[in-house]
């Protein structure tokens, strides 16, 4: 990593090597930014910042899984003392379904779930909160998802995660906002990103991740609480949280009960050489 130059923006992303993370580092790159990437993935990393260099950015990369907390707080906590960071993403996240015929999910993708979804992005925004209030200023964003609203039959762990995110975020702000913090959660619908390459599931509305870091970016430079999209599609969430539940759990139960279909695998796969699984159906939904 170098230094940045001064500049008049200093942004951190983790997940940026590809989907929505990079379409924010591309977003935002311009003269005038440096920004750190970080993903675990070198050349797909640096394609990335090779782009966002293009665009006038002064960029440096980081190859580190965010599972590996520590070290990557420790990182970030650096990073900030170098050059103080004004707006970090906390993107990186992975996601599973479950099994063949409905089998619950396997312990490695749901450890690897909550790992990266969770510890990943708590770690990522933590170091910095107490030198933002320190400084009275700083934009913290978590890139959470609407089945963090809406839990998903076929994504438990994955939706866990979201939620989790949504109250760690909910939790912080208060405080945060009286001392200059601004704190966003990003609840995104569907996004036309890697995870399509593996996930043949129906995925209604679905943006493209330029619009969706388009708004997310602009959500989180406006100080917003919290950005969701599609509109249809968070009525419908908003909906489904105000009948019963029983009326909530029968129509989801409807929607879901197709059969087991696509297949999509985790990183947790990889990471255990288990067989690919075959996961949800054609109509199944993943938001
Ligand atoms: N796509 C959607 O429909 C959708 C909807 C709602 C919310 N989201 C959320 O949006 C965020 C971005 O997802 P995406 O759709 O852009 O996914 P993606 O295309 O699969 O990209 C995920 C990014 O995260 C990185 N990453 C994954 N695990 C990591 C780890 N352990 N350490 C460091 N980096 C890691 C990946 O790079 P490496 O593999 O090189 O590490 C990649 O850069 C996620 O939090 C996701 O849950 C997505």
């Amino acid at each position: 990593m170098s230094a940045r130059p001064v500049g008049e923006r200093h942004i951190l992303i983790t997940g940026a090597s590809g989907g929505l993370g990079a379409a924010l580092a591309r977003h935002y790159a311009r003269p005038g930014v440096a920004l750190v990437l970080i993903a675990r993935g070198p050349e797909r990393l640096n394609a990335v910042a090779d782009e966002c260099r293009e665009r006038g950015a002064q960029v440096s990369t980081v190859a580190l899984d965010v599972r590996e907390s520590r070290t990557l707080a420790e990182l970030i906590a650096h990073i900030d003392v170098q050059s103080p960071i004004d707006t970090v993403i906390a993107n990186a996240g992975v996601e599973a379904s479950l099994g063949r015929d409905g089998q619950a999910e396997a312990l490695p993708d749901v450890l690897a779930q909550i790992r990266t979804n969770v510890e990943g992005a708590v770690a990522t925004v933590l170091p910095l909160i107490d030198p933002m209030r320190a400084r009275g200023g700083g934009r913290l964003v978590l890139v959470a998802s609407l089945a963090g609203r809406m839990p998903l039959p076929d994504q438990p762990t994955y939706s866990a995660t979201k939620a989790a995110l949504i109250a760690f975020g909910d939790a912080l702000r208060p405080r945060l906002a009286a001392q200059g913090v601004r704190l966003t959660v990003a609840c995104p619908g569907f996004i036309a990103t890697g995870v399509t390459r593996t996930y043949r599931g129906w995925r209604p509305l679905q943006w493209s991740p330029e619009r969706a870091a388009a708004v997310i970016a602009a959500a989180s430079e406006r100080g917003a609480r919290s950005i969701a999209f599609p509109w249809p599609l968070v009525a419908l969430v908003g909906l489904g949280r105000c009948v019963p539940a029983f009326l909530r759990e029968a129509v989801l139960r409807l929607f879901f009960a197709v059969h087991i279909g696509q297949s999509r695998r985790s990183d947790a796969d990889e990471e255990h050489e288990m067989p690919p699984r075959r996961a949800m159906a054609a109509r199944d939904i993943s938001i």
